[in-house]
């Protein structure tokens, strides 16, 4: 193990130690994303129940084609949070001559396996997959990309930051990408039967991304969870509209972690995500309060999944 990787490993031993020993219980949505947790959620977005992906692809070709001319020719586009870098390919057939794409995600290897899957069908485009967490400041490497820049935030990986933590998240995006434009997905959705069937079944694909963080804390972190002692519940709650994402102890039992013992009761959870709903115009007031201008938005009329274009 390098000292990246050690560095790691003891970052994600003490946020575990943390959330699971507060109350109630949690660990940080960042850790569901390893290669297995990369690869259920593609298989997710390809499920009927998982409305926000085929909404958004259904709205992204007339949103490509409009800000194509918005953003000029000879582009870098950098996209937060890329995973299968599959919506990127709208955006790069739609573009004049995009210059680079610059991938950023916390999934190192199937990020790496998608940049060069993706390259071979992109020659003219300079590729860089860029390893970081976007939850804390990113810097480009440097020269990988260049002005003009449109940044790309798509999904509803924004709702997984509460409207504190959005607002962190769109200033640091602002330093990162300089004066720029910045395409960001924004989920409206109150449809709670559609919720609960997008985030509590998806064909059973959602529990098992959420459990898949026990195999983690196992893996890498030596603990003793045992899977099968938990089941996985999507939650809606209020003030702000969200969903939660938790896992519940079937009976009471006690883990190793660390040197540490965790002791979970039965009917007790861990909350391992959560994913709140904004409205666009609520959206727009968070850009707009981290200097983000509105250039204009777009509304799926089906599920009013939005995407905005902003400048800086
Ligand atoms: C819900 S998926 C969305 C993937 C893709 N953007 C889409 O819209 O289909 C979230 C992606 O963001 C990445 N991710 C989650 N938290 C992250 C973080 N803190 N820093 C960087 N990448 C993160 C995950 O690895 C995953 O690829």
């Amino acid at each position: 193990m390098n000292g990246a990787e050690e560095g790691a490993r003891a970052e994600f031993l003490a946020d575990a130690l943390a959330g699971l020993s507060g109350h109630p219980k949690t660990l940080p949505g960042k850790y569901l994303w390893d290669e297995t947790g990369s690869d259920l959620f593609d298989r997710i977005c390809a499920h009927p129940d998982y409305y926000p992906t085929k909404r958004e692809m259904a709205l992204l070709p007339g949103v490509a084609s409009e800000v194509a001319p918005l953003v000029g020719s000879g582009v870098s586009v950098v996209e937060f949070g890329s995973g299968a870098s599959r919506k990127i390919r709208t955006l790069l057939d739609a573009l004049d001559a995009p210059a680079a794409y610059v991938a950023l995600d916390i999934s190192k290897a199937y990020l790496e396996s998608a940049i060069e899957r993706l390259a071979a069908h992109y020659p003219g485009v300079t590729m860089t997959p860029v390893t970081a967490d976007y939850s804390k400041p990113v810097r480009l490497p440097p020269g990988v990309a260049s002005p003009p820049i449109l940044g790309f935030f798509p999904g509803t990986s924004i709702g997984n930051f509460t409207p504190d933590q959005a607002g962190g998240f769109l200033g640091r995006a602002r330093e990162t990408l300089g004066p720029s434009h910045f395409l960001v997905g924004a989920d409206p959705t109150r449809d709670a039967a559609r919720l609960r069937r997008a985030y509590g079944e998806s064909g059973g694909l959602m529990a098992a991304l959420h459990l898949n963080l026990f195999e983690r804390l196992n893996r890498e972190l030596g603990a003793d969870f045992d899977r099968d002692n938990f089941r996985h519940e999507a939650r809606l709650a209020e003030d702000p509209f969200r969903v939660e994402a938790h896992l519940v102890a079937i009976r009471p039992a006690s883990y190793r972690l660390g040197d540490r013992t965790i002791t979970v009761a039965a009917g007790e959870s861990i909350r391992t995500d959560t994913s709140h709903k904004y409205p666009p115009d609520v959206f727009r007031t968070l850009a707009a309060a981290q200097g983000w201008e509105p250039v204009r938005q777009w509304i799926d009329e089906d599920s009013g999944f939005s995407l905005h274009l902003f400048r800086a």
